[in-house]
């Protein structure tokens, strides 16, 4: 089987580092034109652009304002033409204790939400607006298994955040899907990137490998190929699904 994505444009959200990076050199290979989104690390991403080739090309945007989540679509559009898949990978994990002051709760919980949420959601709108005008569109959102299984008490914000995400997924999935437009929920468990390092800093690396029933954690590259596939069409009939790419979590 070869997955063949010559002549799709794809925009993938946080794709400097970690996960979003794997995905977008794996679309590439595939065939695919990159919009490689990035907030802060340009370097990264106009590299990783050079690299992947097809065209493709980096867009900045800090997802946390509303305003930057509208005119990104915008001007991928124009610089790139008609965007067939968006991939919504950016996310923060941002540790916030319960004991924390009381605003200081709160401003963390609403940074978590625009980011992990809120831009998500106003992206799937951007797209699915577009997609509506043509012959429709796929869309792929990077949650969580946290989503499902909840996390710890520092990370009740991003478990929730995640859980949001599922829910938008499927509801996208039920309400366009006679438009032609499909939406999916990848949930990876630990991956070794930026992210996660927080969380082994914090809790140790051992208490994720205990966790699972493969004996190494999860890398950035594990996650990419189930995203490659979901692009390309020929899962469209598992619209409206999660992938859980957890290193066998849930049978552990
Ligand atoms: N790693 C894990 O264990 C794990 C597990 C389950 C789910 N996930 C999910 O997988 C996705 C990717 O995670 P990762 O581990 O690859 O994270 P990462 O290594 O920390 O990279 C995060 C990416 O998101 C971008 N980003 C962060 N804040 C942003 C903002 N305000 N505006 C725009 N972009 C922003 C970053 O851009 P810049 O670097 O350019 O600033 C970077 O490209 C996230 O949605 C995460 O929740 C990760």
């Amino acid at each position: 089987m070869k997955i063949n994505l010559i002549s799709m444009n794809v925009l993938v959200t946080g794709a400097s580092r970690g996960i979003g990076r794997a995905i977008s050199q794996y679309l590439g290979e595939a065939g695919a034109t990159l919009a490689i989104h990035y907030n802060k690390n340009q370097e990264a991403a106009v590299e990783l652009a050079r690299m992947v080739g097809n065209a493709s090309k980096v867009f900045q945007a800090n997802l946390e304002n509303p305003e930057e989540c509208f005119t990104l679509f915008e001007e991928i559009e124009e610089k790139l033409g008609p965007v067939h898949v968006l991939v919504n990978n950016a996310g923060v994990a941002i540790k916030s204790p319960l004991d924390l002051p009381g605003q200081d709760w709160v401003e963390q919980w609403e940074r978590t939400m625009r980011v992990n949420l809120t831009s998500v959601g106003l992206l799937c709108k951007a797209a699915v607006e577009r997609f509506l005008t043509r012959s429709g569109g796929r869309i792929i959102n990077i949650a969580s298994r946290a989503a499902f299984r909840g996390d710890t008490s520092d990370y009740l914000a991003y478990a929730a955040s995640k859980g949001g995400v599922v829910a938008l997924t499927r509801s996208l999935a039920r309400a366009y899907g006679k438009k032609g437009i499909k939406a999916f929920v990848v949930a990876p468990g630990f991956v070794r990137t930026d992210m996660a390092q927080e969380f082994f800093d914090t809790y140790g690396e051992e208490i994720a490998l205990n966790d699972i029933a493969l004996p190494e954690l999860t890398e950035p590259d594990d996650v990419a190929p189930m995203v490659a596939f979901l692009a390309s069409g020929m899962a469209d009939h598992a619209t409206g699904g999660t992938f859980d790419i957890n290193a066998g979590s849930y049978v552990h």
